[in-house]
C-alpha cells in the first residue's frame, strides 16, 4: 500500500488523499483510488490532475503506470484529455449522492411509539389496495386523452359530479358541480381562503371552537388570521357568542376533538348569525361519515348552502397521503376561489381525481366506508369495554362518532399521565394540546385517544397498554 498526500493546490486544484491498495496491482489500485476520488466529490469537475511525472513521484510508482491509469479512466469517461489543458475531471462525472455511497451505513430510521394512538390517522393497514387499484385501472383507460393534459383548477368534472350525488345523498350538502372545488384537503381549503399575509378570498377574524386543531390555527396565524376562541358546553360551541367576527369555523357533525354534535337549535341559530352579519361559516366535516350510535347528523351546509362553505376530504375515510379534498361554495366565492387556485391545477393530481371519481360512482367509496365504520365500532366498543373492566373510575366521552375518543381524567392528572403514557411507549396527547391560548373557558383534563390508528393485530395490546398508564381511581 502507498499513501501520499498530493496536496500541491497549483497542481491538482485540491488534496488529494490517493490510497492505494487491494488486489490487481499498483495500476488497477490507482484507477480505483482515482475512481473513488471522483466518485466521492473530493475530486470535483474539471479539476486539473497533476502531471503524470509528479504523481508517479508522489505515489513512488512509474510514470507509465499514471498514464495508463489516466488513459483508462478517460477512456471510461471519468477524465478528459486535451492537448494543451492537461488530465481533468469529466464535467459530467458527478460525485453520487450521499446515500448512494455509503448504503451499507444508512442510518436506523427514527422508531415510532411502540403503540400509537394519537388521533388523526385512520386504520393505514385498512387502505382498500385491491378496489383503490381497481377504480384507477379502470378510471385510466376510461379517461379522454386531454385528461392528461394541465388540469383544470376547479377539479375534474368527473368528480364534482359524482361528489354532489354522494355529499347530497350521504350528507345532506345541497349543490352541483359548478359550486364544488377541488383540493388536496382540509389544509389546502384553509390556504385558499385565507391565503398567505391577508390576501385570500376571506379575512378574519375568524371565530374558532376553543379546542380545535393546533396545526389548523397555526396556519391560519401564517396567513395573518386572527382566531376568537368560542367557548364549548354539552352543545357544542356557543354560537350566541359569536359577535363581529366575519367567519366562524366549526366542526357541527363531531365536535373535534371532544366530541358532541353542535346542537339542533345552535345549528340554526349560527346560520341566523351569518345571515344577520352577512359572515360565512366554514364546516369541517372531517369524520361526518363515522357514526356509531347515533342518527347521521347532516351537514350544516344543507340549512343554507349560500352561508356555508362546506369541506370534506378522504383523509379519514380512505387516506391522508392521498391529499384529495373538496370545497362546497356559495356562489359568490367559486370565482375568488379559482382564482386563489391559479389557472392551471397544481395541487390535486388528475389521474387520482379520476380514479376517486371512479371509486364513488362504483360504490367502493360506500363499500369501504361501511366496513370502516363497523371496524371502528368494534375498536370503540373494545376500548369502552377494556376501560370499564380496568379503569372503571374514568369517563369516556365523545364515543357516538369519529376515530377517537375522550378519557376525562380528575383534574390536574393529565399532565402526568400524558408522561406516563410516552414514558410505556403509548403516544397520544391531552386536551391540552388542542386549546386555544385565549380561551377563558375552565380546562378539563383528558386524554384523546384515537383507535383508528393501530393495526388489528396489536390493538388489544394497545388497550391494555392504554390501562396500565391511566391515574388510578
Ligand atoms: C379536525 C380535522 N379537520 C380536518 C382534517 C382533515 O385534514 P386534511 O384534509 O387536510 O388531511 C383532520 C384530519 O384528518 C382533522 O382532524
Amino acid at each position: 500500500m502507498v499513501d501520499s498526500w498530493v496536496n500541491s493546490a497549483e497542481r491538482i486544484g485540491a488534496d488529494l488523499h490517493l490510497e492505494l491498495s487491494g488486489p490487481g496491482g499498483r495500476r488497477a489500485a490507482l484507477i480505483q483510488a482515482l475512481r473513488e476520488a471522483v466518485r466521492s466529490g473530493r475530486l470535483a469537475p474539471g479539476t486539473r490532475l497533476p502531471p503524470y511525472r509528479s504523481l508517479a513521484a508522489d505515489l513512488g510508482v512509474a510514470r507509465n503506470t499514471v498514464a495508463d491509469a489516466y488513459a483508462e479512466l478517460v477512456a471510461e469517461g471519468w477524465l478528459t484529455a486535451r492537448q494543451g489543458s492537461g488530465t481533468r475531471v469529466a464535467e459530467r462525472a458527478e460525485p453520487l449522492r450521499h446515500a448512494e455511497r455509503v448504503p451499507e451505513k444508512t442510518p436506523p430510521r427514527a422508531r415510532g411509539p411502540r403503540h400509537d394512538l394519537r388521533q388523526g390517522t385512520p386504520d393505514a393497514s385498512a387502505f382498500p389496495r385491491a378496489a383503490w387499484s381497481a377504480a384507477y385501472r379502470r378510471a385510466l383507460q376510461a379517461a379522454p386523452s386531454e385528461a392528461f393534459g394541465p388540469g383544470d383548477p376547479a377539479g375534474r368534472r368527473e368528480l364534482r359530479e359524482a361528489l354532489t350525488d354522494y355529499l347530497a345523498r350521504a350528507r345532506g350538502v345541497r349543490t352541483e358541480p359548478d359550486r364544488i372545488v377541488i383540493c388536496s384537503g382540509f389544509a389546502h381549503a384553509l390556504r385558499l381562503l385565507f391565503g398567505q399575509g391577508g390576501g385570500g378570498v376571506l379575512r378574519g377574524p375568524l371565530a374558532v371552537e376553543a379546542y380545535g386543531l393546533d396545526f389548523h390555527r397555526g396556519l391560519l396565524a401564517a396567513a395573518g388570521v386572527r382566531t376568537v376562541p368560542l367557548a364549548l358546553d354539552e352543545h357544542g360551541a356557543r354560537v350566541a357568542e359569536l359577535g363581529r367576527e366575519r367567519a366562524t369555523l366549526l366542526t357541527p357533525a363531531h365536535q373535534f376533538p371532544t366530541g358532541g354534535p353542535l346542537h339542533p337549535e345552535r345549528r340554526a341559530a349560527v346560520i341566523d348569525w351569518a345571515r344577520a352579519r352577512g359572515a360565512v361559516v366554514l364546516e369541517d366535516d372531517y369524520d361526518g361519515e363515522f357514526r356509531y350510535d347515533r342518527r347521521p347528523v347532516g351537514a350544516l351546509q344543507g340549512l343554507d348552502p349560500e352561508r356555508v362553505i362546506h369541506i370534506g376530504s378522504v383523509s379519514k375515510s380512505l387516506s391522508p397521503a392521498l391529499r384529495l379534498g373538496w370545497m362546497v361554495l356559495p356562489e359568490r366565492y367559486v370565482g375568488p376561489v379559482l382564482a386563489a387556485k391559479g389557472e392551471r391545477e397544481a395541487w390535486a393530481s388528475v389521474p387520482d381525481q379520476l380514479a376517486l371519481a371512479d371509486f364513488v360512482l362504483s360504490g367502493s367509496y360506500d363499500r369501504h366506508v361501511r366496513r370502516m365504520r363497523q371496524s371502528y365500532r368494534r375498536r370503540r366498543d373494545r376500548l369502552v369495554a377494556a376501560l370499564a373492566a380496568h379503569a372503571p373510575h374514568i369517563e369516556v366521552t365523545g364515543i357516538a362518532a369519529g376515530l377517537h375518543a375522550v378519557l376525562r381524567l380528575p383534574p390536574g392528572t393529565e399532565r402526568s399521565a400524558v408522561k406516563a403514557a410516552a414514558w410505556q411507549g403509548v403516544a397520544l396527547d391531552g386536551l391540552a394540546a388542542f386549546r386555544h391560548p385565549q380561551t377563558r373557558m375552565p380546562a378539563a383534563d383528558g386524554l384523546v385517544v384515537g383507535y383508528a390508528t393501530p393495526p388489528e393485530h396489536a390493538y388489544g395490546a394497545a388497550l391494555e397498554a392504554l390501562c396500565g398508564v391511566l391515574p388510578p381511581g
